[in-house]
């Protein structure tokens, strides 16, 4: 089987053997690290099949079968296994083999961190480390001996407790650890090096008291102490919202520059991107304080939803990711805004996993068929899959939802278990049919609701028919919230189940002809056809009780102004639009929801939804809609502007959502000639980051003579912090004029900069396909060819990033034909490098095919 031979769910076959302890032992050294690894092993039912152990980028040093040291002829070996035919049915192996993580820039497997060692194992990086049955089905207690030298690595971490330690010859010593809940490969976790340690601690309801530790570079001790909170408040969460509890008697969380993705949730030593670990007042932003939380939650809730029980096989990643985001995002409503949450949670559907489900890569949240498991970490599996989770909790209800959950506990803990085992405990537990439920598990695409209304004015009925609609795929069990607006005091708010094609509801006693509001909360990931004059979506947008079809009325009428004046550029907007926008600015309503508010829908929310888009003209229309609104409204946004200033700094709920209203009505003013003052003002006047940044990025929007001048001195303030120095990178990369491919190739060369630091890389190029659509855009093509030129560059570099930067090329099939034409060329290009990774391979293939 050749490393590109798609795997698929239907092929799932039991492993034929099981690990049940394994016992490492790791001499750290930069280049040659050499790892000893004796396993368990038992045969599973009766066979004769030979024993395949996955290993990849390994050194085979040696193979012993209980005690006895094996010829090597007696195994084969190939660049992605070892096989060895055994007739025992219980065993001991032992393998040896030498990795070098210093030269591991893939940051899979054992890597390097500046100085620190650590490991990425999800999904299927242990392989990288020895040989093993590197799959979530087998689980096995680990222990771990980690052997390095004590000036450079005086901390030796992994999972569980801490069971021995001592000194060795030549300067090393040694830590061993245990840990006695059996795991699959992917949990497992190494790190050596020098820090700082954050303790605390924390004692569980049951009374157990727990070690809290987060270790950082040193110097960066003080910007731990948010993260700590957050990881105390996660831990209370859970215990209230869901009775868990956590089962060690440490908890460690390692903060690494160098890391490919948010972080990992390893058991009892989670290994995180120092960007969700490290914040302070002066350096992070309310957005990065925000992100630390709900990421710190993340992984935190992983303990039971991933650890505690896990998935099957790797086609079940939404099992646990899709259980955890939605965990993650409840704490996070619950620490904030409800409702500013959720319209948060649902601009990330709208503008990047909508187009994920109409793209080349589309699949469902369990997929069927993969070439490469890291391909597979998406929006889909994981925002979608938190969606589902959340129409099962608004089906079921808060109460029985939790029944269900502690059902699934109780039937699983300790086990690798499946997508359906989930809804069936779901089921059992509430007595609820959840058969076409699970049908969101196996279609992919976003499903499109068709609203027609009716009112019976003689009889006093309203109604309703909805039908559904996703590419001729069966139909799937939707809930709809509704709320029917009259001029009656109370709304009337209804959970519809749609199960059918089509399907209609009669409303009777409606004295007079409502308006509808749809999705109350966004209860289902759908699309929706429902067109409502702008007088109903007025009427929603204040009389509406559900906050988010408040929201959600506004965000439609911008919609249909900006798609209008794309089509009609000389086109005035009307009256009542501004009429609307007026009443919002001098509405009394929360800072944070009013921020949400005047934000208009973005590029990427819109992109998709408009057929052969020329992309330019598209941004022109928003850019034209915001300036209009911006000139009429200018004294009413400057108002509010100084009216949401504030003298200290302070991190609480209402200090944080004036910043947000404040820095968006900044970013109206600043699309008026003569406002370029204030930019430089708020700029020199800030004392914090949120302010600082929106100033920067307003300027790099609207670039000006002055911003050389700030971006300088921003380099020159933050040069030594790494995480602001990638927001200067991705400021710059933002820049919206025509010097910016010279700026591209400047930043690129600029010595700081290394395509080696996954943060860094995102920084200047995700920052310039995501942040600046029109040079990314732009008629010449320069920004695909610059897209292509990187991820070439970053195919041999690290193709898990690589392959995370391509999205923006491969979702084309909204835009334009010769954009579309001069995409293709390029991807036609990339696909014929030889030595292509997977990652990427799987992905252009798809696009092009
Ligand atoms: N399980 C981790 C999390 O959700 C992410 C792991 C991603 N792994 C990967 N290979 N992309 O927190
Ligand atoms: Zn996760």
């Amino acid at each position: 089987m050749s490393d590109f031979t798609p795997r698929y769910l239907a092929d799932y076959r039991a492993a034929y053997f099981s690990i049940t302890r394994v016992d490492l032992t790791f001499e750290l050294e930069h280049q040659k690290t050499r790892v000893t690894n004796q396993m368990h092993f038992t045969r599973n039912k009766a066979h004769n099949l030979p024993l395949v152990l996955d290993g990849e980028q390994v050194t085979l040093v040696s193979v012993k079968l209980d005690g006895e040291i094996l010829a090597s002829t007696e195994y084969q070996v190939d660049d992605h296994s070892l096989t060895l035919a055994v007739d025992r049915d219980d065993f001991q192996l032992e393998i040896v083999t030498e990795i070098n993580p210093a030269d591991n820039t893939a940051l899979e497997g054992l890597f390097k961190s500046g100085d620190a060692y650590c490991t990425q194992c999800e999904a299927e990086g242990f392989r990288r480390i020895s040989y093993y049955l590197d799959r979530p089905d087998v689980m096995a207690t680990f222990t771990t001996k980690v052997i390095a030298d004590k000036r450079q690595c005086p901390h030796l971490l992994s999972n569980g407790n801490k069971i021995a330690a001592g000194n060795l010859a030549n300067g090393k010593h040694f830590v061993q650890w245990h840990d006695p809940f059996p795991k699959p490969s992917y949990l497992f976790a190494l790190v050596a090096g020098d820090f700082e340690v954050l303790r605390d601690q924390y004692l569980t309801m049951s009374g157990r008291d727990v070690a809290l530790e987060i270790f950082v570079d040193k110097g960066n001790i003080n910007k731990a102490h948010h993260a700590m909170a957050s990881l105390k408040r996660a831990m209370a969460w859970d215990e209230q919202t869901f009775g868990l509890e956590y089962d060690l008697d440490i908890y460690m969380i390692v903060a690494v520059d160098f890391f490919n993705m948010g972080a990992m949730e390893n058991k009892g030593l989670n290994v995180f991107n120092s960007k969700y670990v490290l914040a302070d007042e002066t350096s992070a932003t309310d957005v990065d304080y925000f992100n630390v939380e709900a990421v710190i939650g993340h992984e935190y809730f992983h303990n039971w939803t991933g650890n505690r029980v896990t998935c099957r096989d790797w086609f079940q990643l939404s099992l646990k990711e899709g259980l955890t985001v939605f965990r993650d995002q409840q704490f996070s409503a619950d620490m904030h805004s409800a409702a500013v949450t959720r319209i948060q949670n649902v601009r990330v559907l709208r503008s990047q996993q909508f187009a994920e489900d109409a793209g080349p890569m589309a699949h469902p949240i369990r997929p069927e068929k993969v070439i490469e498991m890291n391909n597979f970490y998406t929006l889909t599996v994981y925002e979608k899959g938190a969606e589902v989770i959340r129409m099962l909790h608004t089906i079921l209800g808060k109460e029985k939802f939790r029944q269900g959950l502690d059902l699934y506990f109780s039937r699983f803990d300790g086990m690798a278990v499946t997508c359906d085992d989930f809804i069936n405990a779901m089921a059992d537990a509430t007595g609820t049919d959840l058969e076409q439920f699970k049908l969101w598990y196996s279609q992919s695409g976003t499903p499109l609701l068709t609203v027609s209304e009716y009112y019976d004015e003689q009889n006093a009925q309203y109604h309703l028919t909805i039908a559904q609609s996703n590419n001729e795929q069966p139909a799937l069990h939707i809930p709809v919230g509704i709320e029917l607006i009259t001029s009656e005091q109370q709304n009337d708010a209804h959970l519809l189940a749609l199960t059918k094609a089509k399907q209609s509801w009669t409303f009777e006693g409606v004295k007079e002809k409502p308006v509808l509001a749809l999705l109350t909360d966004f209860t289902a990931p759908v699309k929706t056809n429902f067109p409502q004059s702008d007088q109903a979506l007025a009427c929603i947008m204040t009389r509406a009780d559900d906050e988010f079809c408040r929201w959600d009325a506004g965000q439609k009428l911008l919609t249909t102004y900006i798609t209008r004046v794309m089509k009609q550029p000389q086109m005035s907007l009307p009256d009542s639009l501004y009429q609307v926008f007026e009443s919002i600015l001098s509405a009394d309503t929360a800072a944070a929801f009013k921020a949400e508010q005047l934000t208009l829908p973005s590029f990427n929310e819109l992109v998709d939804s408009i057929e052969a888009v020329n992309p330019i003209a598209l941004l022109d229309a928003i850019e034209t809609v915001k300036r209009s609104l911006a000139k009429q409204l200018a004294p009413l946004f400057l108002k509010q502007y100084q009216a949401s200033a504030q003298a200290g700094y302070s991190h609480d709920g209402i200090a944080i959502g004036k910043r947000a209203l404040k820095n968006v009505c900044l970013s109206y003013l600043v699309t008026l000639d003569n406002h370029e003052h204030l930019l430089s003002q708020q700029y020199q006047s800030a004392n914090n980051m949120t302010d600082t940044l929106a100033a920067l990025s307003c300027a790099a929007a609207y670039p000006s003579q002055e911003l050389n001048t700030l971006m300088a001195d921003f380099a020159i303030k933050w040069s030594d912090n790494t995480l602001v120095m990638d927001k200067w990178f991705a400021l710059q990369a933002s820049i919206n004029n025509d010097t910016i491919f010279d700026k591209l190739s400047d930043l690129m060369a600029h010595p700081l900069f290394s395509l080696k630091n996954p943060n860094r890389a995102r920084a200047v190029i995700a920052a310039f396909t995501q942040n600046n659509p029109r040079y990314f855009h732009c008629a010449s093509g320069r920004g695909y060819q610059f897209l292509i030129e990187q991820l070439v560059l970053l195919n041999d570099i690290n193709p898990q990033v690589a392959s995370r930067l391509i999205t923006p090329l491969i979702q084309f099939k909204s835009l334009d034909a010769k954009r579309q034409s001069m995409i293709k060329e390029q991807l036609v290009k990339l696909q014929q490098h030889d030595k292509l990774a997977k990652d990427l391979q799987e992905k252009v293939d798809a696009a092009l095919a």
